[in-house]
């Protein structure tokens, strides 16, 4: 069995993000058969129209990959009871130009970590309105709202507590099964 292409996003710039200590987590509990390559933000210019006729290597980079990809992953903290402006930044390059929308059809759940109790519920519920403008698949059971406790993780994402490592290993197998099922209606390649 061939295994599933994943992209994932980490919502955040931060040099010690706890997205992605979440996103090393969730890494290393998924099922065996996805395989997963990060999807860079920090490195995009601000999206203008302007380049619709000529991307920049950074943001062709960006649609080419998600090309190859057979779903996507977002890992996202909450700024301002919505997402941060360099993911929405690059979402918005990747949508267009108009008419080569990369997240059409595309398999998509969406997960964030908080160190408020909220955990990103808000910023999740933005980005879904988001995405749903962009025709992704999203998952929408189960959600999943982070509350960081730092005592769970290790730096490497290893996860100490196994009610906390169930709970990320489960979304992530309703994840795969999610995948599946987009892209046997909806084959991508
Ligand atoms: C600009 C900014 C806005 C924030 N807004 C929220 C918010 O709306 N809700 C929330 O729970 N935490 C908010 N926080 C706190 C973040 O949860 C916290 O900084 C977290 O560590 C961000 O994730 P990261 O470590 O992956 O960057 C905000 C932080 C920043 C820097």
């Amino acid at each position: 069995m061939s295994a599933y292409q994943v992209g994932y996003f980490v919502g955040s710039l931060s040099s010690t993000s706890i997205n992605r200590t979440l996103s090393k987590a969730l890494i290393a509990l998924a099922p065996d058969d996805l395989e997963f390559t990060e999807l860079p933000i920090g490195n995009l210019p601000l999206y203008s129209p302007d380049y619709d006729d000529d991307y920049p290597p950074e943001a062709q980079a960006l649609k080419d990959t998600l090309a190859s990809c057979d779903a996507v992953l977002f890992i996202t903290p909450e700024y301002n009871r919505s997402i941060p402006g360099a993911l929405k930044n690059a979402i918005d390059w990747a949508s267009r130009p108009w008419g080569q929308n990369s997240f059409d059809h595309m398999p998509a759940a969406v997960i964030g970590a908080s160190i408020g109790q909220i955990g990103t519920a808000v910023a999740q519920q933005s980005l879904r309105g988001v995405l749903t403008f962009c025709n992704a698949r999203q998952m929408t059971a189960p959600e999943a709202y982070i509350y960081f406790k730092p005592e769970v993780y290790t730096d490497s994402g290893e996860v100490t507590d196994e009610d906390t490592a169930a709970f990320l290993r489960d979304f992530m197998a309703e994840f795969r099964t999610h995948v599946e099922r987009v892209l046997t209606v909806l084959p991508r390649h």
